[in-house]
């Protein structure tokens, strides 16, 4: 698969330290909730690799943003971009959620910029007829992403704050023990789906998902770079049943198919 130049359309700034590109694509492809894109800033002869970022909010079918952390030279790149600009797209990538066949109670829990791949992926739901709870989780409340775009798809929204400055106080994670979940699909910081994994287990709720990160070079399964331990050997590859590629049999797991 080849990177393809796309133009940025609009530049959102929703945190300090967070940028939303509103981008156009040449073609009308759209990704499926939890697929992502390896995107690089400038014409491609850039130093940096490009970097994985999931897509957040579809406006048309050519239409996607992106929403990061600014967090080193790769996220800093892209965060320079204005609009009219151009960058560059692989993807997309990866395997993404799972849609459930029949409606069900779904509730979606994203940490910081974990909430970026729930935007698209509720939308889906909802569409289904499932009814959607989101939480979401941050250090601090000016680190809570999305609340307002959730809201505005109509579904219900809980916050979590590690310092208590909005929502309940502690890990977004605590949220789950009050709420009826027939699905849980979560996207965050490993700490976060670890919570999560013991909570799918403990319920039990079999059909829960973890949309993983891992660092990346290729974003297509061919450096091993992003390997993660499965839990359990898949025999019928042999020496490489051990590890699963995060960008290729992932980003999204079933809680129960990997290790953290
Ligand atoms: C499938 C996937 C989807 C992602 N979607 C988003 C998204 O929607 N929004 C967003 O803000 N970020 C997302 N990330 C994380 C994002 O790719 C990294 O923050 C980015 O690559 C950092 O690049 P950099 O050059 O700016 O910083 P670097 O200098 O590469 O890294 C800066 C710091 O971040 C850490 N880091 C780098 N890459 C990762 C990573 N993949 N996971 C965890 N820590 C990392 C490094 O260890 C270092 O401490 C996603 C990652 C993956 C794998
Ligand atoms: S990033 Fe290269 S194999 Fe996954």
């Amino acid at each position: 698969m080849k990177p393809q130049e796309i133009r940025v359309v609009e530049r959102l700034q929703p945190a300090p330290d967070c940028v939303e590109l509103v981008t156009e694509f040449p073609d009308d492809e759209l990704p499926a909730p939890g697929q992502f894109y390896m995107l690089s800033a400038g014409d491609g002869r850039d130093t940096y690799l490009p970097r994985p970022l999931s897509f957040y909010r579809t406006f048309s079918p050519r239409r996607l943003s992106f929403l990061f952390r600014v967090v080193g030279p790769g996220t800093q790149a892209l965060a320079a971009l204005r609009a009219r600009d151009r960058l560059q797209a692989m993807g997309p990538l990866g395997q993404g959620f799972p849609l459930p066949e029949h409606p069900l109670r779904a509730v979606l829990v994203g940490g910081g910029v974990g909430v970026p791949p729930l935007w698209s992926l509720g939308r889906a739901l909802q569409e289904r007829g499932c009814q959607v709870t989101a939480l979401i989780g941050a250090r601090t409340r000016s680190g809570l992403l999305g609340q307002a775009e959730l809201e505005a798809l109509g579904m219900r929204v809980l916050t979590a704050t590690d310092d208590g400055s909005r929502g309940h106080h502690g890990p977004v994670t605590d949220l789950l023990a009050g709420l009826d979940a027939d699905a849980v699909f979560a996207c965050g910081p490993e700490p976060m789906l670890g919570a999560v994994q013991s909570f799918a287990a403990s319920r039990p709720v079999p059909d829960t998902y973890l949309a993983l990160e891992a660092a990346m070079a290729c974003g297509y399964g061919v450096c091993l770079g992003c390997a993660v331990e499965r839990a359990k050997p898949d025999p019928e590859l042999g020496p490489y049943g051990t590890y699963a590629r995060v960008c290729r049999e992932g980003p999204v797991f079933r809680w129960d198919e990997v290790k953290l």
